[in-house]
C-alpha cells in the first residue's frame, strides 16, 4: 500500500474538519479542462439528525474515480452544482433509528464526499468479513474496480487460457486488479502501459506484467509492437485514444477490445479522435465491447469466490494508494487524474 505525496492546497480554503460538525463537499463551477481545487468548496453545517427508518453514518473511508471527472460536465446525471457530491464509501453507524442498523455496523453506501451520512437501510450493503481481508479491499479490488476488471476479462474478453493480453492504464486500480487476476485466470504475455518509470517497475515487479512501457517515451504503435512483437489477443482499454488506435493494429485475429473507460480524454474531450485502420476490425475478425459495471452488479459474489481465497493466500495482494484525511478528498481526486496513484487510490478518514 503505498501514500500519496500529494501536492496539497492550503487547508484555510477548506476549512479544518470538527468532528461535531459535519462537512460535505460540493462542486462550485464546470471546469473547462482541468478542474483545480477552485471548482470544489467544503461546506460545513450541524450534524444530521437521523430521522425514523434511518441512521446516521460517520464515513470512514472514500473512494474517488475517473468517473467522478465526467459527472462535473453539464452531462445527464451529471453532479448538480453546490449539492454534496456523491461517491462509493465505508462507513460506520453511530446512531440509528431503524431496527435493521445497529450502532457499529459497518456498511457501503453511494453518499460519498461527506464526513457523515443518513442512510436508508435500502441505501447500503452489508459488507461480509473475510479473514485477513482488510476493509479497503471493498473499495479497490473487491469493490467495483475489482469487479470491472473481472467483468472485462471474464465476461467481455471472455479470456481463454494462454491468451496475450494489453492493457492500458495498468498501473491504476483496474488496470492491476487486470493484471493480476488475469495472471490467476491463466493468461499468456502480459503487456502494460503507464504514465512514469516508476509505475512501469511496480507493473512487472510487483504485479505479473511480462512487459511495460511508458506512454510518454514515444508513439503507442511503436512502443506496444516492442513490448509485444507477436501481437495481442485481447486489449483493456482504460485509456482510448492513440493507445487504442495502437492496439487495433497489434490484435491478432479473432481478437477482443475491452473498452472500459476513455480517461485520456476526459479533461481534453476536444482533442481530435484517434484514427485506426476499420479494416482492421473486418479483415482480422475483431470484436470491441464497451459495458459498465453497474449491470454486472449480480456477480459481487462470483468475484468473492474468485478472489478472496486468493487473497487469503497471499496469491493476489490489492494495490492501493491510500490518502490520509477527509479534508484530502479533493487533492486526491486531482491526485489521481495526473497520475499520482499506483493501484486504487483511497482516502481515509478517522478510522
Ligand atoms: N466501465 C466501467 O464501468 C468502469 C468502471 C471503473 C472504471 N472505469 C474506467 O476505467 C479507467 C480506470 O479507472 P480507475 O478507477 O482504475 O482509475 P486509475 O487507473 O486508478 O486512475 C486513473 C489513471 O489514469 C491515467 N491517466 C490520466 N490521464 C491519462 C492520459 N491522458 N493518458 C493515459 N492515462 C492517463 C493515470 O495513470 P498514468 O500515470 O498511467 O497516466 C491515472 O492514474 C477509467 O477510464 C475509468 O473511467 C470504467
Amino acid at each position: 500500500m503505498n501514500t500519496l505525496p500529494l501536492a496539497r492546497s492550503p487547508l484555510p480554503s477548506y476549512g479544518a474538519v470538527m468532528t461535531e460538525n459535519a462537512i460535505t463537499v460540493q462542486q462550485t463551477a464546470r471546469p473547462h479542462g482541468f478542474p483545480t481545487t477552485a471548482h470544489f468548496a467544503f461546506v460545513e453545517s450541524a450534524l444530521p439528525a437521523p430521522v425514523v427508518g434511518t441512521a446516521l453514518v460517520e464515513n470512514l473511508y472514500w473512494s474517488v474515480d475517473p468517473y467522478h471527472r465526467e459527472m462535473m460536465d453539464d452531462v445527464p446525471g451529471g453532479f448538480a452544482l453546490h449539492t454534496p457530491l456523491e461517491g462509493r464509501t465505508l462507513g460506520r453507524v453511530v446512531a440509528s433509528r431503524t431496527p435493521e442498523l445497529t450502532e457499529g455496523d459497518v456498511v457501503f453506501h453511494r453518499q460519498g464526499w461527506r464526513t457523515h451520512s443518513v442512510v436508508r437501510p435500502e441505501e447500503i450493503r452489508r459488507l461480509p468479513r473475510f479473514d485477513g481481508v482488510p476493509l479497503t479491499a471493498f473499495l479497490s479490488i473487491l469493490g467495483g474496480t475489482g469487479l470491472t476488471a473481472y467483468v472485462g476479462l471474464t465476461r467481455i474478453a471472455r479470456l481463454r487460457e494462454g491468451d496475450d493480453l494489453f492493457v492500458s492504464a495498468a498501473a491504476g486500480g483496474v488496470g492491476t486488479a487486470t493484471g493480476r487476476f488475469a495472471r490467476l485466470l491463466g493468461a499468456g504475455r502480459l503487456v502494460g502501459s503507464a504514465g512514469s518509470a516508476a509505475k512501469v517497475d511496480h507493473l512487472t515487479r510487483e504485479v505479473g506484467y511480462d512487459a511495460a512501457f511508458d506512454y510518454h517515451e514515444g508513439p503507442a504503435a511503436d512502443l506496444l509492437e516492442k513490448a509485444a512483437p507477436n501481437g495481442i489477443d485481447v486489449f483493456v482499454d482504460n485509456v482510448g485514444g492513440e493507445q487504442l488506435a495502437a492496439a487495433v493494429g497489434a490484435l491478432r485475429e479473432f481478437g477482443r477490445i475491452v473498452r472500459i473507460g476513455t480517461v485520456s480524454r476526459y479533461n481534453t474531450p476536444d482533442a481530435p479522435a484517434p484514427q485506426f485502420n476499420y479494416s482492421d476490425i473486418v479483415e482480422k475478425s475483431l470484436r470491441m465491447e464497451g459495458f459498465l459495471v453497474s449491470h454486472y452488479r449480480d456477480l459481487q459474489d462470483e468475484l468473492y469466490d474468485f478472489a478472496v481465497p486468493h487473497l487469503q493466500s497471499g496469491r493476489l495482494t490489492p494495490d492501493e494508494t491510500v490518502v490520509d484525511g477527509f479534508e484530502h478528498i479533493v487533492d486526491a481526486f486531482l491526485g489521481m487524474l495526473r497520475g499520482e496513484n499506483t493501484g486504487k487510490i483511497i482516502v481515509r478518514g478517522d478510522v
